[in-house]
Order: C-alpha cells, then structure tokens, then sequence
C-alpha cells in the first residue's frame, strides 16, 4: 500500500480526486464554517444531528453536490488524540472496503492533527485491511492501493507520517510470517527472511547453525532443537544507523517455529496457534524492517534462536541435566518450559555487544495471558529507567505493555538438587518465575523482557498475529535517537569525553 503525505486545506478536499474520501471530524466543529462544500457539509451534518459525537460514529454520503469523489464519508474522532485517531479510521476504512476504494483521501486537516496523530491514521488504515495470502492465494487481496493522507502543514507532521509509514512495513513483516504456519516458516526460512532483510542499506545478516552453536557451549538452545528434524538456526543481525562506537540495543526474539511442548506435549486443543511461538522473533524481524526503511541514527543488534520444540526418541527428557552457554546447568523439568532454553543461550550471547540495553520479546508464558490478558504485554526489567522508557514507548505508540516484580523471592521455586537450577517453579506466579530464571542469565545487563504471549496474536474469529509488540520496540528506539541515548548523535566516546571536561 501507498501512502502519501500533502498539505490540504478543507476548503481544498472537494475537487479532491479520489475514490473515497473519509473525513475525521472533531467533537469541536467550528460554528462558523469556512465556504466551500465539505465545511458546508459537516456543518449541516453536527447541525442536522445526522452525525453525533463519539469517536467512530460515521455518516456516509453518497455523491454529495460539489465533491469529485463518489464516497465521502464523514467519521467522528472525539478529541483528536492518536487513540481516537486509530479508532475513527479503523471504524471509517473499514466500511469502504469496497473493491471500487483503491485511491482513498483521508482528511485531517479538520483538526489540530499532530505527529502521533497521523501515525496512527497511517497505522490504522493498514491494520484494516491487511490480508494474509501466503498461503490462501484465494484470499481477496487488499483492494485499497493507495492514500493520501491531507492534513493543515505537511511539514508539521512529516516525522509522524515517516515513522507511521516505515511501522506499517514492519507490522506486516511480522504479521506475515507469525500468520505463516509452521511448515512455512521453519527456522531455515525465518533465517533466510533475515538474510534477505540483510540486504538492505546499513543492514547486514549473519545465520549460524548446529555446528557454530555448538562450538559456542549453547548446550540449552540446542536441547530444545534437538527433538526435531528441522535444523535449528540462531540468526545475527545488525542495524548500522549510529556512531561507529555506540553502544547498541539487543532485540532477542524467541524464535520456536512451533511448540508441541515436547515430551512434556501440550493438549490438541489449539495447539495449532503454538505456531505463533515465533511471536518474538517475528517483531525482531519487523522492527528491523522498519529501521531499514526509516534509516534512523542508532545501532541495533537483533538477536533470533530459532527452532522446533517436537517430542522425538532424541528429544530432551524430562529431567534431563544440559550446560548453557553461561556455564551453568539447568535440569529441564518441564521440556514445554522451552522459551527460556533457548533465550538464555541467547541472552549469554548478547553480553559480547556490550550493550546499551538487551531487550527480549517472547511468547513465554501461558501465565501471562491469565495475568494481563490481550491488553498488556508483561515486562520486566532489573532497571527502573529501562522499563519508564518502555512503558512510555508503549503509550505513545499505542502498544502498551505493563510491568510485573522481579523479587528474589519468586526464584525459590527454581531451585534444583541436580543442577544450578530447574527450568520450571511451580504454577503460582509462572509468568515472573520465567523472568527470574531468564534474569540469571542477563548478569549485570540493562535488561527488560517483553512476555507477549497476550499480545502476539488473537485466537477465535478473528485468529491472526497482531504485530505487536513492533509499534513499541520502534517507539522505543526512535526515543533512544531522539535522547542522544544509545547510538545516536552522541557516540559513547564523546559523551565519556564530554563529561570529563
Ligand atoms: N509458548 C508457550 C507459552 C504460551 C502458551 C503462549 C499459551 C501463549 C499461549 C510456552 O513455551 C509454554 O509452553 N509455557 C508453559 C510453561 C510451563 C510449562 C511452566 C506454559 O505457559 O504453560
Ligand atoms: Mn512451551
Ligand atoms: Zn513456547
């Protein structure tokens, strides 16, 4: 889909040519309108009360007198704000998806339509009417190609609508292969999507395999793996924005192409969505998408284990004592207890970039959909200022998460007499015991884990990944840029220097 940014006036959309037009209108319309025929028409409209307040309330008009498109509609966006923003378009865009829609204006210029705002619009229009075809070719594809989106001063707003642009790409990087299923997405895939992503400017993609991972004492990431007959991959990728020297943020993403749950296997029912087990690693990938595109002054590391988790004569047993990368032994109690297998190998791995901040997203606890449900990811973090970042991040992109303890206290259940600790604690507090188990591994870190086992994907009618927690992770780095925090502007070299003098 096209998007594309220009200053118009609402005296100017009439002549506007474009299939559609949909038009947000504030709680707070002007009484005195401006001439010229939508001011006149949303005039009359709150006048009349055909159209009432509350954001998503709409009325469509048909071929209305002055107006060179055929559709206007006239949609309610409450006080203005990037979540009544997402609502309005959401509500708008979907009732014109119609195949005649393919060129839609949407109208802003009605409101004091800031930078989140028209994100939000960009991000809204796309979530509407994404459509997964990968493997339903008879799946209609999304009729609506291109939209212009007008508001008072292009130039205003420019950053918001880049940002809402490059998101777009990145949300449906990730959408499309958590929706893939697991024979379309092996580890082997994923990795070559990286590889691909690779490609691109001030990217570069490097994919290890059995051997490599091997030589690197991973003795936990590849106990998980060793159960399928699908190789596993640990995918390596670097975002070059920053200063040379500056320190980067660590994306993690749990990469388990599918979750049977092992030997320890998990009931039938659903299991098939246990192939949005690579939740995490796909809103790496689509993060790194959206830095390609956005080519923001910042260094990120990406960091994906990926694998199968199958139940196999070679499989892990339960019980079954494995060295990590850290040098220290975990008897894995419950083989379904996988996601932190393989990130705390990964985690260990991170250390070596020196980071800024180790960020990792997984779908990891069954736990933290009871806690939070679909709303919230859970995060947890060992530094205060890290998690106020990624909260914020959260909110101002709509994508929030919430965070949950980390006291020592909730590590006594790890506690093992044939290894330095068990993979498992008991069922009470599951999503913060899986936090503390990865919490060993992450030493004196900056480190925040992102639990979106919630948040990755819907089930039922609507079943499909949700890109989440892309708009968040975006946020965050492009907070990091605009700090002069991690890899920006000011390279750590010179801050250090800075200080000094
Ligand atoms: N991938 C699952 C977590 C999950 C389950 C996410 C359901 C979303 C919905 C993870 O690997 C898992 O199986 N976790 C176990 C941990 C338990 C064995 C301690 C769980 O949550 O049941
Ligand atoms: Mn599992
Ligand atoms: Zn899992």
């Amino acid at each position: 889909m096209d998007f594309e940014l220009k200053s118009l006036s609402p005296t100017q959309a009439a002549p506007w040519a474009v299939d559609a037009l949909l038009v947000l209108v504030p709680d707070a319309v002007p009484k005195k309108t401006e001439a010229g025929a939508l001011p006149q028409l949303v005039a009359e409209a709150v006048q009349r009360g055909d159209l009432e307040s509350g954001a998503g309330k709409q009325l469509l008009c048909y071929r209305p007198a002055g107006f060179k498109a055929a559709r206007v509609l006239l949609v309610r966006v409450g006080d203005g704000s990037a979540a009544s923003v997402r609502k309005a378009v959401a509500a708008g865009v979907s009732a014109l998806k119609q195949p005649g829609v393919k060129k839609l204006g949407l109208l802003l210029s009605l409101f004091d339509a800031d930078s989140h705002a028209v994100r939000s619009a960009v991000q809204a229009c796309a979530d509407a009417t994404y459509v997964y075809t990968a493997t339903k070719p008879s799946a209609k594809a999304r009729s609506l190609q291109q939209v212009v989106v007008g508001v008072a001063q292009a130039p205003a707003v420019r950053d918001g609508f880049d940002a809402g642009r490059a998101l777009v790409t990145g949300v449906e990087f990730a959408k499309e292969w958590a929706n893939r299923p697991a024979n379309h997405a092996t580890p082997s895939m994923l990795a070559e999507a990286a590889r691909k992503l690779g490609r691109q400017p001030r990217m570069k993609t490097e994919v290890l395999g059995p051997k490599h991972v091997e030589a690197l004492g991973m003795g936990s990431f590849m106990a998980v793996a060793k159960g399928s007959a699908e190789p596993l991959r640990f995918i390596v990728m670097h975002y070059s924005g920053g200063a040379k020297d500056a320190a980067p943020v660590v994306l993690v993403g749990k990469g388990i192409t599918f979750d049977t749950g092992g030997i320890s296997i998990k009931p039938a029912a659903e299991m098939d969505e246990m192939k949005f087990d690579m939740g995490g690693a796909a809103s790496v990938l689509g993060t790194f998408a959206a830095l390609a595109e956005l080519q923001p002054a910042i260094n990120v590391v990406g960091l994906i284990p990926s694998c199968e988790n199958m139940p196999d004569g070679m499989a892990v047993k339960p019980g079954d004592v494995v060295t990590s990368m850290s040098g220290q032994t975990i008897e894995i109690l419950n083989t379904d207890a996988e996601g932190r297998l393989i990130l705390c190998d990964a985690l260990t791995y991170a250390a070596r970039f020196k980071p800024h901040s180790v960020i990792d997203i997984a779908t990891l606890t069954g736990a933290c959909v009871i806690a939070l449900g679909g709303v919230r990811s859970g995060l947890f973090s060992t530094r205060d200022d890290l998690a106020q970042a990624l909260q914020q991040a959260g909110e101002a992109a709509l994508d929030p998460c919430w965070r949950m303890p980390l006291d020592d206290e909730y590590a006594e259940g790890l506690k093992s007499n044939f290894a330095d600790m068990g993979n498992v604690a008991g069922r009470a507090g599951g999503a913060i015991t899986a936090a503390k188990f990865l919490q060993k591994f992450t030493a004196e870190l900056p480190w925040a884990h992102l639990d979106i086992a919630g948040t990755a994907w819907k089930g039922g009618a609507a079943k499909g990944s949700t890109g989440r927690p892309v708009p968040l992770l975006l946020q965050y780095l492009l907070d990091q840029v605009a700090s002069g925090k991690a890899g920006g502007a000011t390279p750590r070299a010179k801050t250090r220097k800075a200080a000094k003098a």
